[in-house]
């Protein structure tokens, strides 16, 4: 539902290619679905550190920290989920035009929703990462304790119990963390955005610059 009307677009003379060119930087969404439990945020930590280290500014928009924030007011039935992932796409958006390496990191169960999240950034620019470790590990890991509650009846509506995911039918990138290291998982990321040519950086594209930095 829209309930905005009368309002105009206001361009600002301070563009994208300004901010970008400044930072030395193309902008770029990284984003990492999965179940609860499967090592997105783990991931998504992983790679901005590697990331920043080579020189790009970074920044992670993880679905827990933002249920803190802007998405507190919203629970886990469908329609706060597809609400959750409108906010969290927008705000996805908006970092990709503020020039920045964004990585969000949500379960975002729904392919439209996804869809959705793609369809904000330009094509090539949109980095979705199918963190596919099966649900039997996630559970088993339980490192939040949400699944045991969840089978007991203390949390309804939870991600692959009584909760769908629908799995990603054309991520970029497919990862497993129940049988690759967190390190080979990041190294198979960052070897898709070497190859795509995704990555610019002062330091990335000046080696011996980022050696003595580091
Ligand atoms: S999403 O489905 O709307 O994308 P999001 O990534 O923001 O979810 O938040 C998921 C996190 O919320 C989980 O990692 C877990 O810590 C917590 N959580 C609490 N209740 C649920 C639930 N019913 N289903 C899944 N995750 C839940």
């Amino acid at each position: 539902m829209i309930n905005s009307t009368n309002v105009f677009w206001q361009d600002c003379t301070v563009a994208r290619a300004d901010r970008t060119a400044l930072m030395h930087q193309e902008p770029l969404v990284l984003w990492l679905t999965g179940l609860s439990g499967a090592g997105k945020s783990t991931l998504a930590n992983s790679l901005a550190q590697r990331l920043f280290d080579d020189g790009h500014f970074v920044y992670v928009l993880d679905g827990d920290n933002l249920r803190h924030g802007l998405n507190r007011d919203l629970g886990f039935d469908e329609a706060d989920r597809h609400e959750n992932i409108r906010r969290m796409a927008d705000v996805a958006g908006l970092m990709y035009d503020a020039g920045l390496v964004t990585l969000a990191a949500c379960i975002s169960p729904f392919k439209s929703d996804r869809d959705f999240a793609r369809s904000l950034i330009p094509a090539g620019k949109f980095v979705e990462v199918f963190v596919d470790t099966p649900l039997e590990v996630c559970e088993q890991r339980d490192s939040k304790g949400l699944y045991r509650r969840a089978r007991a009846g203390e949390i309804r509506d939870f991600t692959g119990i009584d909760s769908p995911f629908e799995r990603p039918t054309h991520a970029e990138v497919t990862v497993d963390t129940s049988c690759s290291s967190p390190t080979d998982c990041a190294d198979t990321v960052m070897r898709y955005l070497a190859e795509h040519r995704l990555l610019s950086s002062r330091l990335a594209s000046s080696p011996d610059k980022a050696a003595q930095t580091r």
